[in-house]
Order: C-alpha cells, then sequence, then structure tokens
C-alpha cells in the first residue's frame, strides 16, 4: 500500500488493523519490520496520502476499494488442523465489510488464499439483499520479503482475478488503471477470480520445490562427493530450466512456502486427488528432511555427541535481509540442538527480538547476542544458517583463535570461502559438497 501511495499520489491509502500497538509503531519513526527501502518510502508519503489508522469502521465507510490483507494461518484446529487455512479472520472482515458499508466499493482479496474464497466473501457480502453493490478481486502479492521493495516497483507480473461480469471486468479495470501508475501494461495480466487465487499457491509450490529438488540432490551429492553447486550451475544453464532457486539449503522458511503448499495439498486431498496432494506434500517432506539432516550431521561429525558443546548459531531470520523468523529453519535446527543438550549462542543483525520470542519456552541453555565475534567465541561450533552478507566478511582468523578445538564450522548456506577456512584450521562442512576436515 506504501508503493501504491508513494506512485499514485493522487489515490489516499488508508491501513486499518486491530493492532494498536501495530499501527502506533507505523505512525513512529521507527517501522515494525525491517525492509531494505520501505522506510524511505514510508516516510515519504506518510501524513500526505498514506494513513495508519485503528478506525476501521471509518476506513470502510471512507474507502471505495478495500484491499483485504488479513492473515490466513494454517489452521490449528478441527477438520484440516495442520493444513487448510484458517479464515476466521477473513470472514469476520467480510462481515465488517458489509455492517459498516454506505456505498458501492471493490474489495480485493490480497490475503493468499484457498481457490474459492472470495466466491465465499461475495456471499456473505451479498447475504442480506444490502441494497449496496461489492465487487471482488483477487489481486494476489508476489513479492519476497527483502526485496520487497525491487519486487513491487518492477514485478515481474500484476495479477488481477474478477468474475467475468460487465461489473465485474469495470471493477477489474479500476485496479488495472492503478498499477498502471507504474508498471507496464503488459505485465499486468488479468484473468478470472479462480485462476487468479490458485495461481498464487502454484507460484509458491513451484518455487519451494525447486529448492527440495536441488536440496533432495545435496544429499545424493553429499554421498557421492559430487558438488552442489557445480550440478546446479550446470542445470541451471539450460534456459529451460534457469538458474534461479537453486541454491541448497539448510531448507526453506518463511510464513508462505509450507503453508500454501499444505493448503494446495488439502485442496487436493478435498478434491479426492491423493497423488497430486502426496505429490506436493513431498516438498514439505524434503525440507524436514533437509533440516533433520543438517542437526544429524553435525551430530555424526562432532563424534555423536553434543551435550554441553556450545554452538553458535550464525543466523535466525528465515533468510537474509529480514528480521522475519517465521518458519525459519533456525527454529527447528535450535530445537533439536537443544534437545541433543548442546549450548546454544544465538546472533543475528535483525532477528535476535524475535529469536528471542521463539524459543522462549525452550528448555535449555540459549543465549543471543549480536557481536558474531562474541557469539562464536569460546564455542565448539558454528551453524550458519542465514545467508547474511556480513558474516562473508568476518575475521574468521580471529574467530578461529577464540573457540574451542577442533573447531567447526556447518555452512548451511553455502556462503564461505571453504578452502580458505580450512586452511585457517576449520573443519568445513558445507552442502551438497565433500566436507574439508583436518581429521584422518
Ligand atoms: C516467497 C516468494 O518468493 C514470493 O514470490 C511470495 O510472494 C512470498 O513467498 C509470499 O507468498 O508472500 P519469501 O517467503 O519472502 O517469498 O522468500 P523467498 O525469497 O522466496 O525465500 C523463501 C525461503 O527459501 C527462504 O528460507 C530462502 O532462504 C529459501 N531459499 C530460496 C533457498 O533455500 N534456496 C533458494 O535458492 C532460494
Amino acid at each position: 500500500m506504501a508503493m501504491i501511495a508513494y506512485k499514485c499520489p493522487q489515490y489516499r491509502v488508508t491501513i486499518v488493523d486491530i493492532n494498536h500497538k501495530r499501527i502506533a509503531e507505523w505512525n513512529s519513526g521507527k517501522l515494525p519490520v525491517y525492509e531494505p527501502g520501505l522506510d524511505e518510502i514510508v516516510k515519504s508519503v506518510k501524513g500526505k496520502n498514506l494513513f495508519f489508522s485503528t478506525e476501521i469502521e471509518k476506513g470502510i465507510k471512507d474507502s471505495d476499494i478495500i484491499f483485504v490483507s488479513v492473515n490466513t494461518p494454517t489452521k490449528s484446529f478441527g477438520v484440516g488442523a495442520g493444513m487448510a487455512a484458517d479464515l476466521q479472520y477473513w470472514e469476520k472482515t467480510a462481515r465488517q465489510i458489509l455492517q459498516n458499508a454506505e456505498s458501492p466499493k471493490i474489495i480485493v482479496e490480497k490475503s493468499t488464499l484457498p481457490v474459492k474464497t472470495a466466491l465465499a466473501m461475495e456471499r456473505i457480502l451479498t447475504s442480506n439483499n444490502s441494497r449496496i453493490h461489492f465487487d471482488v478481486l483477487s489481486n494476489p502479492e508476489f513479492l519476497a520479503e527483502g526485496t520487497a521493495i525491487q519486487d513491487l516497483e518492477n514485478p515481474d507480473r500484476v495479477l488481477i482475478g474478477s468474475n467475468q461480469t460487465e461489473n465485474g471486468l469495470k471493477a477489474r479495470d479500476v485496479l488495472v488503471e492503478i498499477y498502471k501508475n507504474w508498471v507496464p501494461s503488459d505485465r499486468i495480466i488479468t484473468s478470472d477470480i479462480w485462476s487468479s487465487e490458485l495461481s498464487k499457491l502454484v507460484a509458491n509450490a513451484f518455487l519451494s520445490q525447486r529448492i527440495s529438488s536441488i536440496n533432495s540432490i545435496s544429499a545424493l551429492c553429499e554421498k557421492t562427493d559430487a558438488d552442489i553447486t557445480t550440478v546446479a550451475r550446470a542445470v541451471g544453464f539450460d534456459s529451460r530450466i534457469g538458474n534461479k532457486y537453486l541454491n541448497a539449503s539448510v531448507g526453506f522458511g518463511g510464513s508462505c512456502f509450507k503453508k500454501d503448499i499444505l493448503n494446495l495439498v488439502y485442496l487436493c486431498l478435498h478434491y479426492g486427488l491423493h497423488e497430486v496432494a502426496d505429490y506436493w506434500e513431498g516438498v514439505v517432506k524434503i525440507n524436514k528432511y533437509q533440516m533433520e539432516r543438517f542437526v544429524l550431521n553435525m551430530l555424526t561429525s562432532m563424534f555423536n555427541t553434543l551435550t554441553g558443546k556450545k554452538i553458535s548459531l550464525f543466523g535466525f531470520a528465515f533468510k537474509a535481509n529480514t528480521g522475519d523468523t517465521r518458519e525459519s529453519p533456525a527454529i527447528f535446527i535450535a530445537k533439536r540442538l537443544v534437545e541433543e543438550k548442546a549450548e546454544l549462542v544465538i546472533t543475528d543483525p535483525e532477528a535476535l527480538q524475535n529469536a528471542r520470542i521463539d524459543l522462549k519456552n525452550i528448555d535449555g541453555k540459549v543465549s543471543f547476542i549480536e557481536d558474531p565475534y562474541d557469539a562464536a567465541a569460546g564455542c565448539h561450533a558454528i551453524a550458519l544458517v542465514t545467508e547474511w552478507d556480513l558474516y562473508k566478511n568476518l575475521d574468521f582468523e580471529k574467530i578461529y583463535r577464540s573457540m574451542i578445538k577442533p573447531a567447526f564450522i556447518f555452512d548451511g548456506r553455502n556462503i564461505l570461502d571453504h578452502n580458505r577456512l580450512f586452511e585457517i584450521g576449520f573443519n568445513i562442512y558445507p552442502i551438497g559438497k565433500p566436507a574439508l576436515t583436518h581429521f584422518e
């Protein structure tokens, strides 16, 4: 919404939320999320045509277009628990719009939702024969965290789904006009609503499938002394395959991939497509396997016991350039290492606050230190979990001197200079490459 306000001074954008603390943070000098470039954009439009407020009813009354971006977490109870999307916030919002609207509105589905949710929204909005006309559009968001501003300024595509009726198409054109302020027309794709909703889930499923594919092959590389970076490069050179999203890692995280795939799986099961559901569930299974493998590799390499050993996790965010830790592989790894009775020192330039919350109930020794040198000092091993650039340029000789020997580095992102670290004296365990060790 900040980008819309920034690119379209002729529109007035108001963000409303029930969370007073959040809104106060957005209104303060320090934004509640870390996202490179966002600060500048928000500052340049806040108070001009971008406003943050908790007055939801007023927001509904005053607006012609409402983007609904409420959260749709995985359901934790009842039918579909652990898989289906929890749509309670979405439905509450629909009812609230219905109660408060006094003029026709375009409702834009921005949250990622299972197919046919817009239909449910439409049914609620037309339920008490209200004289007010509502049009529901689907406009999924494809930005990735950490590169959100770039992705929004220069999107591969903007997708808008609408009813193929006269009113539906009119509403669609209103939204197209907004994006046309900065997105070239040939990148604005329009479709029916259901295809638009499904495309969002499928795009995330395909991206995560690529990561699980390369991660599954990383396991084979480790057994056969092949090098995953070489394999990924050779495969990615095929223009039909492409080279993006082929970085082997400790596993994918984030609030979307797992949730969206499980949603897709649930949908397939609902329609009796068991083979299709199994196929996509495999992506999530491999991801868990990859995280588990990382921990097991640490255990076996460090002489089959981690009890009492001090291990520093370099990075806790689910990826670099964000403070977000939702579904971060670091959470899984930290918990598993503590089960093995290791002592953890966690460092991350942006995510320590969230890390503290994620691990608050953990039963073990965990500390949080911002400075990576202090975090590594006195440790037996470093496990690099997030690919922050700053970790590439650390003084590893200094770090080596401060650690207990033999010193281990498990590079869960393959971003370090393994040969150099080996020469310094470390035992190095990358992902999908032969380990470099000083043992016989
Ligand atoms: C993802 C999609 O990339 C966006 O297009 C989508 O809009 C978004 O989900 C969403 O649905 O909201 P995001 O979760 O922010 O974006 O992050 P990604 O950059 O896709 O990374 C996801 C995870 O995959 C991270 O843990 C990352 O480290 C990992 N990853 C990514 C790899 O392990 N290897 C790769 O080659 C690429």
